[in-house]
């Protein structure tokens, strides 16, 4: 059943499920189009890009595999530092291999700064970036993100995969979650 109603802490809803429906189906069709000849190996972050990944590979009519890294940025809280540990590696050898991340946001850009260059120490044909969403502060960052699916104003976002200390994964939009949830 849809949800009509958003979260009670939800202060608006950013995206709803039908916005996110035809973005994701726009940039598969992209994604199968600019990959037709090699089909990529997709490689999700966990946990927030659960629902993109499992969106998305519905959407490409390729032959695609899918695999899944975990990671975990040092940091204050909120704050990524850059500094990354892998807490569960992939399965497979990416090596002379079409690698395709999926993320759900570029927050600061420094996880996929980090996640990007461990990729192509691994011999890779080709990495590239697909992110459902993208803060403006990511901008500032120099990685080239192929697949973009929003731009988002700097606010605290939940839903879709994004969590708030691992509430909220489970909204199926994006939302803007209250200040009051967040700051005591
Ligand atoms: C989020 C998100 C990205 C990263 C982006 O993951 O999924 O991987 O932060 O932030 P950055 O651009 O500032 O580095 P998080 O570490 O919150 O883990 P999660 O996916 O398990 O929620």
């Amino acid at each position: 059943m849809p949800q009509t109603h958003p979260h009670p802490d939800v202060e608006r809803v950013l995206l709803d499920e039908q916005q996110i429906r035809e973005r994701i189906t726009e940039i598969g069709e992209q994604i199968a189009a600019d990959y037709a000849d090699e089909p990529p190996i997709l490689v999700g972050v966990l946990k927030g890009a659960v629902m993109v990944m499992a969106d998305l590979a519905r959407s490409i009519d390729l032959k695609v595999e899918m695999d899944w890294m975990a990671v975990s940025s040092y940091g204050s809280g909120t704050k990524s530092s850059g500094v990354v540990r892998i807490l569960k590696d992939l399965s497979a050898d990416i090596s002379g291999r079409n690698v395709l991340v999926v993320e759900d946001i570029i927050d600061s850009g420094l996880t996929l700064k980090w996640l990007l260059s461990n990729l192509r120490s691994r011999g890779p044909k080709s990495v590239e970036i697909c992110t459902l969403l993208r803060k403006p502060e990511a901008a500032r960052v120099e990685i080239d993100v192929k697949y973009i699916g929003f731009e988002i104003p700097n606010e605290f976002v939940i839903g879709y995969g994004l969590d708030y200390s691992e509430d909220y994964r489970n909204l199926p939009y994006v939302g803007v979650l209250k200040r009051s949830v967040y700051e005591v």
